[in-house]
This record gives C-alpha cells, sequence and structure tokens, in this order.
C-alpha cells in the first residue's frame, strides 16, 4: 500500500483503466474508509451506489458522455440519502420536522457525500487503483438518472467515481499557490495581490496545457473555467431537489 504522502501527492484523475477487476481487499478498503467518513451529527446522510452491472454502467454513460463510466470496473453513485432516516424514525414513530425544505438539509448531504467520495478516492488511491469524479452525472439529465438509479424521495446524486486498475498515468496538474488558498487569520485584505499571484497562476496553467503529456491544447485556464460557468446556468438542480422531495423554502 502507498504511503500517505504519495497517496495525496501524487494523486491525478485517471480516465483509462485496465479491464481488469479491482481486488477484493481494496474494494473493502474503499468501503470501510467510505463507512467510517465523518459526518454531520453522525447521521451519515449518504449512501452509495456500487454499480458493477455493465448495461447499466453503458446506459449511464450514453446519458453522459463520460466514456470512464463505462470502461471502470466499478462506477461508485454518492447520494445525499434522508431515505434511511426517515425509515427509521417513521418506524419508531419518531415525528421527522420539515428538514427536507431547508438549504442546511441539502448542504449537510452534500458535505457528507462529498466527504464519502474523498474517503472513497483516498483509499482507492492508496491501493494503487486510478479514480475520477463524474460530475456530468448529476447534471446531465438527473430525472433519468433518479429513474434508472430507482432512487426514492429524500435521495439525490451528489457525485459519481469511475474506479479502476489505471492505464495512464497523467501529469500532476499545477495547482493554485497556497498563498492564495490559505488566509492566515482572516480573508486576505489585498486584492491587488491576489490578483497577481492569480494570474501567474493562469499563465503556469496555459504553459502546462500546452506542454503536458497525453493530449495538449492552448487554453486559457480562466475562459475555460468561465465558459464551464455559462454552460452551468441551464441546469435545474432546485427542479431536481423539489423532483426528488426537498423543496427548499429557508
Ligand atoms: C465534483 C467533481 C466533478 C468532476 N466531474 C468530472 C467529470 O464529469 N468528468 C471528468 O472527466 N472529470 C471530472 N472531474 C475531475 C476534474 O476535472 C479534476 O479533478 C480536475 O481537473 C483536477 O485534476 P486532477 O484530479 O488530476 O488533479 C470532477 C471532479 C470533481 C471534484
Amino acid at each position: 500500500m502507498k504511503d500517505v504522502k504519495t497517496t495525496l501527492l501524487e494523486r491525478t484523475s485517471v480516465r483509462r483503466y485496465e479491464r481488469e477487476a479491482i481486488p477484493e481487499e481494496a474494494l473493502n478498503l474503499i468501503y470501510e474508509a467510505v463507512r467510517n467518513t465523518p459526518t454531520s451529527y453522525n447521521g451519515q446522510q449518504f449512501s452509495v451506489i456500487d454499480i458493477s452491472d455493465q448495461a447499466l454502467k453503458e446506459e449511464l454513460y450514453a446519458l453522459t458522455g463520460q466514456k470512464q463510466i463505462k470502461t471502470c470496473n466499478r462506477f461508485m453513485v454518492f447520494l445525499c440519502d434522508y431515505n434511511k432516516i426517515t425509515l427509521l424514525a417513521r418506524r419508531k414513530g419518531v415525528e421527522m420536522p420539515p428538514f427536507t425544505t431547508t438549504m442546511d438539509c441539502v448542504t449537510i448531504g452534500i458535505i457528507d457525500a462529498s466527504l464519502a467520495m474523498m474517503s472513497a478516492v483516498v483509499a482507492a488511491q492508496a491501493c494503487g487503483l486510478g479514480t475520477n469524479c463524474i460530475g456530468y452525472l448529476r447534471t446531465v439529465d438527473p430525472a433519468r438518472v433518479a429513474e434508472l438509479l430507482k432512487l426514492p424521495k429524500g435521495v439525490f446524486v451528489v457525485c459519481g467515481l469511475a474506479i479502476g486498475v489505471p492505464r495512464e498515468q497523467p501529469d500532476l496538474k499545477p495547482k493554485e499557490p497556497a498563498s492564495v488558498v490559505f488566509h492566515q487569520n482572516c480573508y486576505r485584505q489585498d486584492a491587488e495581490g491576489m490578483t497577481d499571484e492569480m494570474a501567474k497562476y493562469d499563465a503556469l496553467v496555459q504553459h502546462y496545457n500546452r506542454t503536458r503529456a497525453g493530449g495538449t491544447s492552448d487554453n486559457d485556464w480562466c475562459a475555460h473555467i468561465i465558459d464551464y460557468y455559462r454552460h452551468a446556468m441551464d441546469y435545474r438542480i432546485l427542479d431536481y431537489l423539489r423532483a426528488q422531495g426537498f423543496d427548499i423554502s429557508k
């Protein structure tokens, strides 16, 4: 197993996988790591659909266009899940407040599911596996995804995670410098200095994109990210949340 430093600092998203199955021992570690994720109130407001069925993976690929979903060995879908606690409360006759109408409820579920996904990423990485988060699963056709995965009310998709034996080792992507990631004691007040450092980072990514192994591009990082936001303006997540029983009013 890889040590912690290598696991965390040499992680990259891996999008090409061997056909091999994930070793049972690695899968067990991923399950245990996910189960031991810290969660709000220890309420464990998440669950995971572990997809090994190739036909279902192909359907999700057809919806999202993300090839990794069909070529990975396991595709795990991380969910915000209030169904489990609702079932138990109903059985025990404990009244549920209308918590699913609050933004905090949704926030908690997204945090819990995201942390659980990161537990899976780290466990998989430590075992020498490759992973790729797939956000398209949340955005492309949420109603159809909910139908395919038979999601009950009180449950929605936060993110997908492709896991497999790596067939590639992509270059590490340059990340923002610590000086704009970490603020010391309060948020940095020098907007000009921050802008300079962001501009330097922008130039660094552009250079990386022009020279990286396995397919180069002439991407301007800032424009590229903002273009993603532009496309995301069409997503109708509130409608999707409503359909899944989260009619947020406060
Ligand atoms: C929430 C989330 C959603 C993502 N969705 C996708 C996706 O749909 N397709 C994809 O190829 N990569 C996806 N990624 C991977 C990012 O593109 C990747 O993490 C980022 O470019 C940084 O590269 P690195 O992981 O190699 O450091 C996603 C990552 C996160 C955290």
